[in-house]
């Protein structure tokens, strides 16, 4: 599904502030897998899924997802490419406070020339995922930070993608909250999501349906273990 060859990164090539951010990294991730990305902030865990999402380029090597070539894909490509393929979950919800649930859900569907009955059933399936659906009529402002991140994970899957890609998903969640999210995780794996998840967050060592820990240090991946 995603397949990552000899990727480097350089921010600000050719200046004296280059940084080379990542490593001749090699990767590949199966249909239907999840894999968790670990390391320390500044490891590179951002940079790569940002590629993997087309939000940037890498400056060497080759980027496969389902057979396409995205790392050289033209920004009006790469959008619709996300658009049909991609849905990413932040550490921050990046919602419309004063719009309701469902409305802040619908919101990526809104050019999609879908008629406004599709959409609805997209939301509905979309936010009973995301375990959010008896919120769909409240506005933003008044949810727990845990119903707000469920709200932005309704909306990045109302399209139904194929890739998901969550960066630091606990970072701003409680415990509990954090367990409900690795709850929707698993819904996401049972229904052959491909999901990407980049944390340093120990609550996701050792989870069952996660068969492979991609280990990062210094924009270099140091360990890619299968745990069977
Ligand atoms: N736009 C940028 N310009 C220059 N350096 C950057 C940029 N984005 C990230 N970096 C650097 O690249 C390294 C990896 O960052 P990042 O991918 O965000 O790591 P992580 O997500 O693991 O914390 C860091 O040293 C960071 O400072
Ligand atoms: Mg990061």
């Amino acid at each position: 599904m995603v397949v990552l060859k000899n990727i480097n990164k350089i921010y600000n090539e050719g200046t004296p502030q280059a940084f080379e951010a990542l490593k001749s990294i090699n990767l590949s991730v199966s249909h239907g897998e999840t894999v968790v990305l670990s390391g320390v902030s500044g490891s590179g865990k951002s940079t790569l899924l940002s590629l993997i999402a087309a939000l940037d380029k890498p400056s060497n090597g080759k980027i496969m997802v389902n057979g396409e070539l995205i790392s050289k894909l033209p920004d009006l490509h790469a959008s619709t490419y996300r658009a049909k393929t991609i849905g990413v979950i932040f550490q921050h919800f990046n919602l419309l406070e004063s719009l309701s649930v469902e409305e802040n859900v619908i919101v990526p569907l809104i050019n999609s020339g879908f008629d406004m009955q599709t959409i609805k059933v997209l939301a509905d399936k979309s936010m009973e995922l995301s375990a959010i659906s008896h919120k769909a009529s409240q506005e933003v402002k008044a949810l727990s930070g845990g119903e707000k991140q469920r709200c932005a994970i309704a909306r990045a899957l109302i399209h139904e993608p194929e890739l998901i890609l969550c960066d630091e998903p606990t970072a701003n969640l409680d415990r509990a909250n954090s367990l409900k999210f690795i709850e929707i995780l698993q819904s996401l794996h049972n229904m052959g999501k491909t999901v990407i998840v980049a944390t340093h967050d120990p609550l996701f060592e050792g989870l069952s349906f996660v068969r492979k820990v991609v280990h990062m240090e210094d924009g270099t991946i140091v360990e890619a273990k299968d745990s069977e």
